[in-house]
């Protein structure tokens, strides 16, 4: 097979950035910076950071493959002002951007959770555009673009005091991003944008790390492993499965860790040492160190011990 070579460079793994992180440092010089959400195949990322080479791009995207395609698409530009992160869009405001420094914030087709039982995992509550007003410059903006109609008005209902004033408009397909065609080849010709500008600032303060703890106990049977499931105060950890090998005397258990919307699907390594069994984050995982995730390890060693009293 062929390698398909692209530049690795604006690829940034979340693990290894400060937090905030120094976005001037990142991209050598103080630029105003534009965020996109959910970024998908990276058309619009692509396309935008050519057209303005003065400006600094930060795309935020859950998928590798999308991120993957995007990487072959900027790298058929000769420009460094687009860095792209394989992270919760909630965590990278949370944690790597500082307040009022973002100058604007797009997000096309999120997506809209039609079902009432999947509201929950829609981003655009009022404590995200909370979030998003207090990372925004003075009058900075938000633009959400969605084929749903639905969706905009529930992204407007919450709308009040979260800071914005806003602006909505029925629009024609405009972006030719891989979404938006998929609708409009569906026969979609009218498509919804929300443009809010920040008015009053609303104080959001940075998210730390959560301290991961690394746990050791003398027993563990795999066979009478059995995981509570948790969920108390908007943090939730469920379990999903756990493979052992018994020659190699190491079990990989799977869980998902939600604080409130934000689902994270970790791995955790219960291995025999001289010391005992120790359990520990599965290495390699890039995934944001939150309480959920604490208390996934916690669920785990709980188990653990369980299994041997
Ligand atoms: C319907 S697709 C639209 C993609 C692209 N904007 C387009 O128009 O083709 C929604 C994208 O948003 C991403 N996404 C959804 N929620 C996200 C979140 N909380 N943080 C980052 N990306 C998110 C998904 O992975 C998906 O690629």
């Amino acid at each position: 097979m062929k390698a398909f070579y692209v530049s690795l460079k604006p690829f940034l793994n979340h693990g290894r950035l400060s937090r905030p992180a120094d976005w001037n440092k990142i991209f050598g010089n103080d630029f105003p910076l534009i965020v996109e959400i959910g970024f998908g195949n990276g058309e619009y990322l692509a396309r935008l950071s050519a057209q303005h080479p003065g400006t600094n791009f930060i795309g935020f995207e859950q998928y590798c493959d999308r991120i993957n395609r995007t990487l072959r698409k900027l790298s058929r530009t000769a420009l460094d002002n687009v860095r792209v992160l394989r992270l919760d869009a909630r965590a990278g405001f949370e944690r790597y951007l500082k307040p009022k420094t973002v100058a604007e914030v797009h997000c096309l087709y999120p997506p809209p959770w039609p079902k009432k039982s999947d509201a929950k995992h829609r981003l655009f509550t009022a404590g995200f555009l909370k979030l998003v007003n207090s990372r925004l410059v003075d009058g900075g903006i938000l633009k959400i673009v969605t084929d749903h109609c639905p969706y905009i008005g529930w992204v407007q209902d919450n709308i009040p005091s979260t800071g914005f004033g806003v602006e909505f408009k029925k629009i024609r397909a405009d972006y030719g991003t891989k979404f938006e065609k998929k609708w409009v080849d569906g026969g979609q010709s009218e498509f919804y944008q929300l443009l809010l500008k920040k008015e009053q600032h609303q104080p959001v303060g940075l998210v730390e790390d959560r301290f991961m703890q690394s746990y050791c106990t003398e027993r563990f049977d795999p066979d009478k492993f059995r995981f509570k499931d948790y969920s108390q105060d908007g943090i939730a950890v469920s379990f999903k499965d756990m493979l052992y090998d018994a020659k190699k005397k190491v079990a990989l258990v799977h869980v998902m860790a939600c604080d409130g919307p934000m689902a994270q699907n970790i791995r955790i390594v219960i291995s025999l040492t001289e010391k005992g069994w120790r359990i520990n984050l599965a290495e390699g995982t890039m995934l944001m160190p939150t309480q959920a995730v604490a208390q996934a390890l916690d669920c785990v060693y709980q188990a653990a011990l369980a299994s041997s009293p």
